[in-house]
């Protein structure tokens, strides 16, 4: 056979090539596993969304995670943060503009409109759970995929649907063992907050000096977002602004005392808070957040937040259609889920668990397997263990109650050994009679 012979100059640039091997990927910056150790959590969020969801009435949606950029430029709108710069935006092969969903109530309005589903009895009452991607700097807490439910109540404008959804938020995390305050705001209308836009650009224009770089530009564009800078300093300047409150139309009023006259029939504590502009522009009146005080996330995190939305539709071309929604931040509640505890979770423990000595248990075993799962019992193996000390330390590990071990006498006799995990006592039971003989001992 014919062999290539390696000069010295070639084989060392075989080792080069070796040693150049290139990293093992990893997790893009911002970025997330979610390993199943950490499922539990995750699950009762899940669970709970499900729970409150039917409570409510709220029919699951699901959207697409793209989306045509227009959507977000149009309906979150063109100067905010969001669009502005946190968007994983691009152009795909057919040439269109797409964006990975950063939020999902422009969606649903999308699909609203889409659907037809004005047709319907309104409030048409819809919720989502899944992914979305900003591209924020990341922190505690702060993610550039991260999980929010949503609920959205569309085609009505009565007040008692802002106190329904801030109810369900509020609810919501406290069933989840959090007690996060309420912070409520009216933003006015397109009626009311023109005229407060001017006054406020008049004020902050007075102390435009001492404001940071970005809010001298928001001064222009949007000075609303200005009330709610982190910056100490642009703070300290709109503690004095003007309020909103102060402005609001008679129709804006009334719709504001009416979402908290609901809030205190149901004894929801909330806090009145000025401040409160929310970072997107398709708000109009009640604009909310739940907030949690805690170190790790610097000061004070929002859990979730929410408000009315009455223009959004038109927005986006569509017919007028008022409407509310909340999302809450999964990977946050979660965070503080599993440093609170206030939540029981309850991993899974099996009835019985088969242990199995040699090859031929090891296929009978599997028969039982299959004949117990398929009668309803929860049952657990690791076949490809075959020491008995091994199996028995994995089943208790597991909490099952009960152990059936089938070893070479076992399968002569046609019998299975049924170990009490609690008392350690074992008895021989006919093969045939074990699903039976399983079902009583578990009764
Ligand atoms: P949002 O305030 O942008 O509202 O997001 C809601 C929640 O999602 C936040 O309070 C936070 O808990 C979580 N969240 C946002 N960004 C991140 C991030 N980078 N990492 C981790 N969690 C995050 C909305 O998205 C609106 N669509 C809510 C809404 C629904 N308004 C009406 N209907």
């Amino acid at each position: 056979m014919y062999k290539k012979k390696t000069t010295p100059q070639a084989s060392s640039t075989v080792e080069k090539k070796k040693s150049k091997k290139s990293p093992i990927p990893q997790l893009i910056r911002g970025m997330k596993d979610t390993l199943p150790e950490d499922q539990p959590w995750w699950e009762a969020t899940r669970d709970q969304v499900r729970a409150f969801a039917n409570a409510y009435s709220f029919e699951r949606i699901d959207t697409p995670i793209l989306e045509s950029t227009n959507l977000f430029e149009r309906g979150v709108g063109h100067d905010t943060d969001i669009v502005q710069k946190e968007m994983y935006s691009f152009v795909d092969q057919g040439g269109e503009h797409i964006t990975v969903r950063p939020e999902a109530t422009a969606s649903v309005i999308r699909a609203y409109i889409e659907h037809g589903m004005r047709n319907k009895p309104q409030p048409v009452k819809l919720y989502y759970y899944g992914p979305m991607c900003r591209h924020e700097r990341p922190q505690f807490g702060r993610y550039r995929q991260f999980y929010q439910c949503g609920f959205e109540s569309l085609g009505d404008q009565h007040p008692v649907l802002d106190a329904e959804m801030i109810l369900i938020g509020h609810r919501l995390l406290k069933t989840l063992g959090i007690a996060a305050t309420v912070q409520i705001n009216s933003i006015g209308d397109e009626v009311c907050r023109p005229a407060y836009q001017t006054v406020l650009k008049n004020f902050f224009k007075k102390n435009r000096k001492t404001l940071c770089e970005s809010c001298k530009r928001r001064l222009h564009k949007n000075p609303l977002r200005i009330l709610d800078c982190k910056e100490v300093k642009c703070q300290e300047v709109a503690q004095e602004a003007p309020q909103i409150v102060d402005h609001l139309c008679d129709a804006c009023r009334a719709h504001f005392v009416g979402t908290l006259e609901h809030l205190d029939e149901l004894e929801i504590l909330y806090e009145l808070n000025p401040r409160l502009v929310r970072g997107l522009d398709y708000y109009t009146r009640t604009a909310f957040e739940y907030w949690y005080q805690h170190e790790n996330f610097g000061d004070k995190v929002s859990l979730g937040g929410g408000g009315r939305y009455d223009k959004l539709a038109e927005t986006l071309g569509g017919r007028h259609t008022p409407g509310v929604g909340l999302a809450l931040g999964i990977e946050r509640i979660v965070l503080l889920m599993r440093e609170l505890k206030n939540y029981p979770i309850i991993g899974f423990h099996p009835d019985v668990f088969i242990a199995q000595l040699g090859e031929q248990a090891r296929k009978k075993a599997l028969r039982l397997f299959e004949d117990l799962r398929a009668s309803g019992i929860k049952v657990r193996q690791f076949f490809a263990r075959d020491g008995l000390g091994v199996q028995l330390g994995i089943a208790s590990r597991l909490g099952a109650k009960f152990t059936l071990i089938l070893g070479q006498k076992e399968i002569l006799d046609q019998t299975v050994l049924v170990r009490d995990m609690e008392t350690g006592s074992q008895e021989v039971v006919a093969y045939e009679k074990i699903v039976w003989d399983v079902q009583k001992r578990l009764k």
